[in-house]
């Protein structure tokens, strides 16, 4: 490809021709994703509005005659071996991090009845990793589709996000909820996805809000799947205090009347952020701006969930002061980037570049999204 810049699936298939000495079945894409508000709410059965972006992960595959998965990672330069057997036997958990996604998944997809055969596996990703923009659902819904083609096995989209869950929350340790894994799946171009976790219906709702800017912070958070765990932990203490199967089925009265301390902030935030779920998707089905709801998102996380930090905060009140109509942290949060919506990446990048130097904080990276097509064959 002389002259044009490596794109994730040039890099995935010209690697997996050096790796194997022959051309892949197939092609796979799984996009990141940016969650646009709804956060700590999947796992509360609660209402979400993630978008797919259009940063993704590629898999190039084929079967291989034994029973081997190899798989390389070309971001990491880092090639892993398990046997189908070591597979079966959750023996992922034993592979350094990268790879309990791609084992996890096959692991989880076995489980779920899938026949999965030997496999050469080679991954390329422009998503940034471990920066809140679910590159790990990228990874692991990208080998689960390519998968599911080549074993012919069927599982359908739902079943697809529960094996990637099971591989996040059994094989890699952090107890997520089905967020990342859906919006990977569903998203479409120019929407968001808003999914409702108690029925697991999905709606595309068109977004029509000007620019829409990232600002990855860089900080990872040192034990951010124990905060996480901490968290879910609390929502579920909460419920089961108030007498609801889950925090979707609590009043914001029962829960400022009834609990106390930590575990009413944690549910005040689960709460009311699927209130302002529902919101923002009312206001963009009538053309009408979210920056107060995303705002007051943020403020949420950062008071009463405390899953904030300074560099989170400083992108969002410098988004906001450069002329964004909104901003808050996405994903996890602990770190991780901000989604500002309303000014563009060039309104931004000097601000930012500014801000952070004068905090003493590590350069951010600012760039633009578009929401995308979800996960699907290349190829
Ligand atoms: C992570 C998890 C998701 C979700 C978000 C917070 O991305 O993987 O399941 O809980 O955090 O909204």
């Amino acid at each position: 490809m002389a002259g044009q810049a490596a794109t994730p699936a040039t890099t995935a298939s010209e690697r997996f021709r050096d790796l194997v000495g022959a051309a892949p079945e197939g092609l796979w894409r799984a996009p990141g994703r940016v969650n646009l508000i709804g956060e700590h709410t999947d796992y509360n059965f609660g209402l979400a509005l993630p978008f797919a972006i259009d940063r993704a992960t590629v898999v190039a595959a084929r079967r291989r005659q034994d029973n081997l998965v190899r798989a390389l990672s070309c971001t990491l330069e880092s090639q892993a071996i398990a046997s189908l057997d070591d597979i079966a036997g959750k023996a992922p958990s034993y592979f350094e991090p990268w790879a309990r996604f791609p084992f996890g998944v096959i692991w989880a997809m076995a489980r779920a009845g899938a026949a999965v055969p030997g496999l050469d596996i080679v991954i390329a990703s422009d998503v940034p990793i471990g920066g809140g923009l679910s590159s790990s659902a990228a990874l692991s819904i990208a080998v689960a589709i390519a998968v599911n083609d080549i074993a012919a096995a069927g599982l359908s989209k739902a079943e697809i996000a529960r094996a990637g869950q099971q591989a996040e929350s059994e094989v890699a340790g952090l107890p997520c909820g089905l967020m990342d894994q859906l919006a990977v799946l569903e998203g479409q171009a120019g929407a968001a996805v808003l999914i409702d976790f108690l029925s697991l219906q999905t709606e595309q709702v068109p977004l029509g809000l000007g620019p829409l800017v990232v600002i990855n912070t860089r900080v990872e958070h040192a034990n951010a799947a124990g905060a996480y765990a901490d968290r879910r932990n609390a929502c579920e203490e909460a419920a089961r205090e108030l007498g609801v199967p889950s925090l979707r089925q609590a009043t914001l009265e029962q829960v400022e009347d009834k609990l106390a301390g930590e575990l009413r902030k944690r549910a005040r935030h689960v709460v009311t952020e699927d209130g302002r779920v529902v919101e923002a998707a009312a206001c963009l089905r009538n053309g009408q701006p979210i920056g107060d709801l995303l705002v007051a998102s943020h403020a949420s996380l950062r008071n009463d969930y405390e899953v904030s930090c300074a560099e989170l905060d400083l992108a969002v009140d410098v988004a906001l002061g450069s002329g964004a109509d909104g901003a808050r942290l996405t994903g996890a949060g602990f770190g991780g980037c901000a989604i500002s919506v309303g000014a563009t990446a060039e309104d931004l990048v000097t601000a930012m570049s500014g801000a952070f130097a004068r905090a003493g904080f590590p350069q951010p990276e600012v760039f633009a999204v578009a929401p995308t097509d979800g996960a699907g064959r290349l190829a």
